[in-house]
């Protein structure tokens, strides 16, 4: 029986991964590590919440104390570390709570993993990994040829990014300086259920639904690698179990769209499946991100060639699926855009304007 720590357990990928490590294992334990902010919802943990392997603390990563006391009270084998500040519109107009969490946070996670783990010098139990989940983003932005290797330089350019990159780089140098072992997974956008609406395509969907606008940044012309949220869970269950320690694992399923590809195709699902009123005229091109990255494009050929990862969803089948879920699921999109959390969600695009 392995123990795994998640942190961020209660978002929209560390749900998904909890979710599928308890549907695909009898022999894992999960404890889920979660502050529980705007982009946190105990809600998506439903389906697991009484299973006896799963358990969850309301912490924040950057907590010492709550940290250590984790660890001193249980025998972790993995940390999974998805806990994130991760929306890169926030980041530009707050910058300060990513640096906070995403690399103080992990230093925090590192120093407590190092400390429960060390048996001897440069020596720990047999068999322990951290694990950081990282991002794309961290080798900033292409042109329209070549792709993304675990050997592009890193060249992040939000505070979003650039907080991801120091985490990662902070997480190499406990390898090369402790030995602590450890893995990095960089995977491209994900998409799938439970993600929070201030990302493109729950935003959309919802927008759609409302007859509210449909924002798309500049000329929409911007490319992104979208990956199914349960191939990216499969990666990185691979990594952990068979990774090579120190290594960095890039993930992508070489799925690039353009923003507005992604927007027509939404709407053309709403038109065609609940409301034939929704149309193209509602989408409207607003002002720009700042330093808007042109194009991610991951090349996944690493994990496929050592690990024998592969992604298993097409897009078009991705996509139909995780439409459905957010019609069948109206009920978690209203909890999660109402209330407290209503700020969050209409706050990034209500300031921009149309060009
Ligand atoms: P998310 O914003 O949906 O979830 C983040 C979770 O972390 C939330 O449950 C939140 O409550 C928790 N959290 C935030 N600050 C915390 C803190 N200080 N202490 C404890 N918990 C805290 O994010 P996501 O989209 O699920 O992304 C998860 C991870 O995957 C992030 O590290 C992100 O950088 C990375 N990633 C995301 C994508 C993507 O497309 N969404 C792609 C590649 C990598
Ligand atoms: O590449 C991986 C990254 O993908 C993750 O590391 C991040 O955590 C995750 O948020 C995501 O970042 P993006 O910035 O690519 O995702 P987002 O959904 O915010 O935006 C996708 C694209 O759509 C981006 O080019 C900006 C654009 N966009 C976004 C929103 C929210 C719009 O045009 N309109 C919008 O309203």
């Amino acid at each position: 029986m392995k123990t795994y720590l998640v942190t961020g357990g209660a978002g929209f990928i560390g749900s998904n991964f909890i979710i599928f490590m308890l549907n695909k294992y009898d022999d894992v334990k999960i404890i889920n590590v979660d502050a529980l902010t705007y982009a946190g919802n105990l809600e998506n943990l439903k389906s697991v919440e009484n299973n006896p392997n799963y358990s969850f603390i309301q912490a924040d990563i950057t907590d010492n104390e709550a940290i250590a006391k984790i660890f001193d009270e249980n025998d972790i084998d993995y940390v999974v570390n998805f806990a994130a500040e991760s929306h890169v519109d926030r980041s530009i107009s707050n910058p300060d709570i990513f640096v906070k969490t995403n690399v103080l946070g992990t230093v925090n996670l590192l120093n407590n993993a190092k400390k429960a783990w060390q048996i001897g010098d440069d020596c720990y139990k047999p068999g322990v990994k951290f694990h950081h989940v990282s991002t794309d983003e961290v080798y900033g932005s292409l042109g329209p040829e070549g792709y993304f290797t675990e050997t592009t330089p890193l060249d992040p350019h939000s505070p979003y990014s650039s907080s991801k990159a120091s985490s990662d780089l902070l997480v190499k140098a406990y390898h090369d300086t402790y030995k602590l072992p450890m893995n990095i997974t960089r995977c491209s956008n994900n998409y799938g259920p439970f993600q929070f609406p201030e990302k493109l395509i729950p935003l959309i969907m919802n927008n759609t639904l409302l007859h509210k606008d449909l924002p798309v940044y500049g000329d929409g012309m911007q490319i992104r690698d979208w990956l199914y949220v349960d191939d990216h869970c499969k990666a990185i269950d691979m990594v952990i179990r068979d990774g090579v320690d120190g290594e960095v694992y890039n993930v992508g399923g070489h799925n690039e769209r353009t923003n507005i590809f992604i927007v027509k195709t939404i709407i053309e699902y709403i038109k065609e499946n609940v409301d034939s009123q929704v149309g193209e005229h509602m989408i409207k091109h607003v002002t720009d991100r700042k330093g808007h990255d042109r194009r991610y494009g991951i090349d996944p050929q690493k994990i496929k060639d050592t690990l024998g990862w592969y992604p298993e969803t097409p897009f078009e089948v991705g996509i139909k699926k995780t439409l459905k879920w957010y019609l069948e699921n109206s009920e978690w999109v209203k909890n999660v855009t109402s209330g407290k959390y209503q700020k969050y969600y209409e706050t990034m695009y209500k300031d921009k304007k149309e060009v």
